[in-house]
């Protein structure tokens, strides 16, 4: 069943059929092996949305996995995603899933040109996804100069994230919208750096 998940999927994925991945896989009993969330139409509209009014071009996302998301962002909203992942064994083995996008690898301790990359990134929203480590959530924030953070999470299924999609950050986030994945108990959070007035 998985292979054949995945298999299909590769198929979609190569003729650029993301409405077809979201729509066949979202309530797939396999679906996390390539992917946590598999946003809506209607989801996708919301990510570009708030993006345009926040002044947002382009997305890194860190922890992105196989990057199914951030390659169906990319051709749902014409927004481009990088990926970022950290390095080790894993990507290397025979069951690491297939990859969408081409990733940027890390090491646990962030090295010298992510960093930059971070800094530079003013125009850039910063996403996790299911991420769940809370040490190196905190070290991206620190260095990423840019002021629109996504965070899409569950609330009430009883999976664990860290950062949670709510009630999870200092008081330098303020949430700015948020919308429910279909009717899945994962949402799509997006925060605003408190600096900022709009
Ligand atoms: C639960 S998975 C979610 C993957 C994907 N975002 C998704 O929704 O399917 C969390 C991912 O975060 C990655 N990760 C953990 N620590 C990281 C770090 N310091 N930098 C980048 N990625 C990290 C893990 O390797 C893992 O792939």
């Amino acid at each position: 069943m998985e292979e054949n998940l995945v298999n299909d999927v590769i198929v979609l994925y190569k003729d650029k059929k993301w409405r077809d991945i979201v729509e066949k896989y979202h309530d797939h009993p396999e679906r996390n092996k390539l992917l946590w969330v598999y946003p809506s139409e209607n989801n996708f509209r919301f990510i570009k949305e708030c993006l345009q009014q926040l002044g947002c071009d382009k997305i890194m996302s860190v922890g992105c996995g196989s990057g199914l998301l951030e390659w169906m962002i990319t051709q749902a909203t014409g927004v481009p995603v990088s990926g970022v992942e950290v390095d080790g064994a894993w990507w290397h083995c025979k069951y690491a899933p297939p990859t969408f996008i081409p990733l940027m690898m890390t090491t646990s301790k962030l090295e010298d040109d992510l960093i930059s990359i971070l800094r530079a990134s003013n125009t850039t929203a910063l996403l996790f996804c299911y991420f769940n480590n809370r040490d190196a959530f905190e070290d991206y924030l620190k260095y990423y100069s840019g002021k629109v953070l996504i965070i899409i999470g569950p609330k009430g299924k009883g999976v664990h994230t860290d950062p949670k999609p709510f009630g999870d950050l200092n008081d330098t986030w303020k949430l700015w919208k948020s919308q429910e994945v279909r009717s899945s108990m994962d949402y799509i959070a997006v925060y605003l750096k408190n600096i900022y007035n709009f």
